[in-house]
């Protein structure tokens, strides 16, 4: 079976944008693939953070993807800190990646400009090693995401190709191993409408967890009179009547894809019940960090081998 993988960061809250462009899109893929979906917390201390709510935003992460229909009798979700593969090939990936690659990457340029020099940590530099790290340790072919990560992507391929040729192919075979290629190059899955769901306030700006004012974005966790006073004071136009695709008018854009993707659409609401029974989620959390484990302890070992380092 083909399999695929994707995450979230427990950061701030889980909004449209990473439904529409992210998790819905994880839900048919069960039916047919190998899927595992992790909460990225490794990622989520790259900028300041909380600390206190670090473990909370990672169940509410994982309660979400239930929520949202993530089916735990097809799909493994699991906790990235919890399968220490990750952090582990991060640095064995990190000696095989051009510093320069990191540098342009259009999330660090931006997130770092937002920073301030002060809280520019080298993780936020080297994020997509990790994210590199998440994908080639489940061999995976397909990953889902939104229009944002396509660089974060296009790394991993390169890196991934950069690495089998450094240390696969016959210098594996003649160090014992099965020979070939160290890592399968991954292909993104990025969704053609609901790829890039903007911001409420500001139709030229993405949604994101980050944006300071939370009237720019619609939580997952959000009540009806919420979102509907959100929805009430989004940022529109002054021209009359409603057109796709006319780029004078973001806003009017944005309101009208996010109502084709959502309409017609009811969703369970799962959350409160999930988040309520601790021991399921620890269960499931559990169940999907030991699948995940030995999926991932197996690349490393091999990769460990492939770059010439001594056996355990
Ligand atoms: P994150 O947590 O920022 O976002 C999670 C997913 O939501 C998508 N997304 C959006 N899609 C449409 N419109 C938006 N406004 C919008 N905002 C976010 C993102 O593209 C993403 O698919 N680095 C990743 C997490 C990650 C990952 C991975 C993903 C770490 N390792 C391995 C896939 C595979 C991130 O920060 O996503």
């Amino acid at each position: 079976k083909k399999r695929v993988v994707s995450g979230v960061q427990p950061t701030g809250s889980i909004h449209l944008g990473n439904y529409l462009g992210a998790i819905k899109n994880w839900i048919p893929l069960q039916n047919t693939y190998d899927t595992l979906f992790f909460i990225v917390d490794l990622h989520a201390i790259t900028l300041p953070y909380e600390t206190q709510q670090l473990s909370r935003a990672t169940r509410d992460t994982a309660a979400i993807y239930l929520a949202c229909g993530v089916d735990t009798s097809k799909a493994s979700i699991f906790v990235q800190s919890h399968v220490r593969a990750h952090a582990e090939l991060m640095w064995l990936l990190s000696s095989a990646t051009p510093i320069g690659w990191l540098n342009k990457m259009i999330q660090f340029k931006e997130k770092s400009r937002k920073a301030g020099d002060e809280n520019v940590a080298v993780a936020l530099l080297t994020y997509p090693v990790l994210m590199a790290s998440d994908i080639l340790l489940y061999q995976s072919d397909f990953v889902p995401v939104g229009e944002d990560q396509k660089q974060h992507l296009e790394l991993t391929r390169e890196l991934a190709e950069r690495v089998n040729y450094l240390y696969g192919g016959r210098k594996l075979k003649k160090l014992g191993g099965r020979g070939g290629a160290i890592f399968k190059v991954p292909e993104p899955l990025i969704p053609p409408a609901g790829a890039r769901v903007m911001s409420l306030t500001d139709g030229l700006s993405k949604m994101s967890k980050s944006a300071p004012s939370d009237l720019s974005r619609i939580n997952l966790l959000d009540s009806k009179d919420v979102i509907a006073n959100k929805i009430k004071r989004c940022k529109t136009d002054s021209l009359s009547g409603l057109e796709f695709d006319n780029p004078e008018r973001p806003e009017c854009n944005n309101l009208l894809s996010v109502y084709q993707l959502i309409s017609g659409k009811t969703k369970e609401i799962r959350y409160e019940e999930i988040i309520s029974d601790s021991a399921y989620l620890d269960r499931v959390l559990a169940e999907g960090s030991k699948r995940a484990a030995d999926i991932a302890d197996a690349t490393l070992n091999n990769v460990y081998q492939a770059m010439g380092f001594l056996r355990r």
